[in-house]
């Protein structure tokens, strides 16, 4: 789960995902990360946090970590929040076959709709109540997908 600063959306998208795969016993990593460098160690956002707390979700212990090209062989799926996140991972990519890892994450729920995210940082409490409905129904069709592999 990839966006500009890992503290608003891709650490909701993660602990949404995360708390999915454990209700349904399932086994696989799931981790996020920022194309910038700009918010590496920190917690998420407070809006953030508390929104994912009103949905049972504790994403308190998350750090802001960038995406690197190591990431393209630690993982066989890579969502991007919105385009420009798309694009920032696209250009790390050595190979076809890492750039066949990539996609936005409302492709799942909005079929090649190429829809993004709206980033929330620069607004308010609404905004992240919207990110987490975006995110909560592309994921649940991202663990419909992986439950029939
Ligand atoms: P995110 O939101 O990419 O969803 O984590 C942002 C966080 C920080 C900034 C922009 C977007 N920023 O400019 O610092």
């Amino acid at each position: 789960m990839v966006c500009l600063g890992n503290i608003c959306r891709s650490p909701v998208a993660e602990g949404i995902l995360k708390k999915k795969i454990e209700a349904r016993g399932l086994n696989h990593v799931v981790d996020s990360a920022g194309t910038s460098d700009y918010h590496i160690g920190q917690s998420p956002d407070h809006r953030a946090q508390k929104n994912s707390e009103e949905h049972g979700i504790d994403i308190s212990a998350l750090q802001g970590r960038q995406f690197t090209k190591e990431d393209f062989k630690n993982f066989d799926r890579i969502y991007a929040m919105d385009y420009s996140n798309y694009e920032n991972i696209i250009a790390l990519a050595e190979n076809e076959e890492d750039k066949e890892k990539v996609d936005l994450i409302l492709n799942l729920s909005h079929p090649n709709s190429n829809m993004s995210v709206p980033d929330p940082y620069f607004g308010g409490e609404d905004g992240f109540e919207n990110v987490y409905n975006l995110l909560d129904e592309a994921c649940n069709k991202l663990i419909t997908d992986i439950e029939n592999v």
